[in-house]
């Protein structure tokens, strides 16, 4: 099985790849040998810090071996086609994670490659980070409560995160401005779990009573020509202090990072104790994903 989209999750295994992070983190063991001889072979064509070294600690934590391959310094840079790639690249791993613009690109991946195949970002998805945020959200307890997403809500985060959510009955909000709205996909999928999911477009009436603010960068990866017209049109919806204020006391602030200081988060925020939960989600990418490797390859 494939990891390409959290619309083709089913939902009982991604709430037993949840709680099995949880469990993994809880124990705490770093030195375990469940997929011992197993080789992860990662795909690169944008930058990465957190997705690329979670998934190297998780692989190794469970005794495997991780390779990664850079998309410049393979052939795929000199018209290789990803179709000839993923057949040989099945030859050599048992699983391949992929970090790629096009979610088109990851489907050709998974529809030639003979090993499972996880999203590790596209323009579309971000599962893993999805994963580690609902965990981090119940680590927290505030799975039961309500989240606030503020600023491009149609970009990779927002798709998979919302779907998430939704499907633990969390209260979604999505702000943004009017003129960039939400996936309309994402959004009905969200819809039809059962849970409210609203998109407004006043941060601070939304932020009201929320017990989860989460954030992203306003000009993802590959989106960089319209760099100047983003900031523009997104900077009502920083998150500050001000913002925050209109939220309950003990609401935690989230962000996948790599976050654009100053931009949709202030340093105040970030560095301030709602945020704490940040460091939390990037820690627990290396646990949602071992959690994930073991339940795709035992
Ligand atoms: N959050 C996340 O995916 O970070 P990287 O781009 O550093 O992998
Ligand atoms: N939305 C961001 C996420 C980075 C982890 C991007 O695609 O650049």
């Amino acid at each position: 099985m494939d990891l390409l989209t959290i619309m083709d999750m089913p939902e009982n295994m991604m709430k037993e790849v949840i709680s099995k992070a949880i469990e993994l983190k809880k124990e705490g063991n770093r030195n375990r040998r469940d997929l011992e001889g197993k080789v992860l072979i990662s795909l690169y064509e944008k930058p990465s810090t957190r997705t690329r070294l979670s998934f190297e600690t998780a692989i190794y934590n469970l005794g495997g071996r991780s390779i990664i391959m850079d998309f410049k310094s393979s052939q795929l840079s000199r018209g290789e086609s990803m179709a000839d790639t993923a057949r040989v690249l099945s030859r050599y791993g048992d699983v391949i994670s992929a970090r790629l613009f096009k979610h088109e690109t990851i489907e050709e991946l998974a529809k030639w490659a003979e090993i499972p195949v996880i999203n590790a970002l596209t323009d579309r998805e971000h599962p893993c980070q999805a994963l580690a945020d609902m965990q981090t959200i119940i680590e927290y307890g505030k799975e039961k409560g309500k989240l606030v997403y503020i600023g491009d809500a149609a970009n990779n985060v927002a798709n998979s995160l919302m779907l998430v959510a939704a499907r633990y009955h969390m209260h979604v909000v999505l702000c943004c401005p009017a003129h960039f709205p939400p996936n309309e996909r994402y959004v009905d999928a969200a819809r039809k779990t059962g849970a409210k999911v609203e998109v407004v477009h006043e941060p601070i009436k939304a932020v009201k009573d929320a017990d989860v603010i989460y954030t992203d960068v306003w000009v993802s990866m590959g989106m960089e020509a319209e760099a100047e017209e983003r900031m523009k049109q997104f900077a009502p919806y920083q998150v500050n202090s001000k913002l925050l204020a209109n939220a309950k006391p003990d609401c935690i602030v989230m962000h996948c990072l790599p976050a654009h200081r100053g931009a949709e988060i202030t340093d105040e925020v970030l560095d301030g104790n709602n945020a704490r939960a940040v460091w939390d989600q990037a820690e627990n990418r290396m646990w949602a994903q071992e959690a994930l490797l073991l339940k795709l390859l035992k």
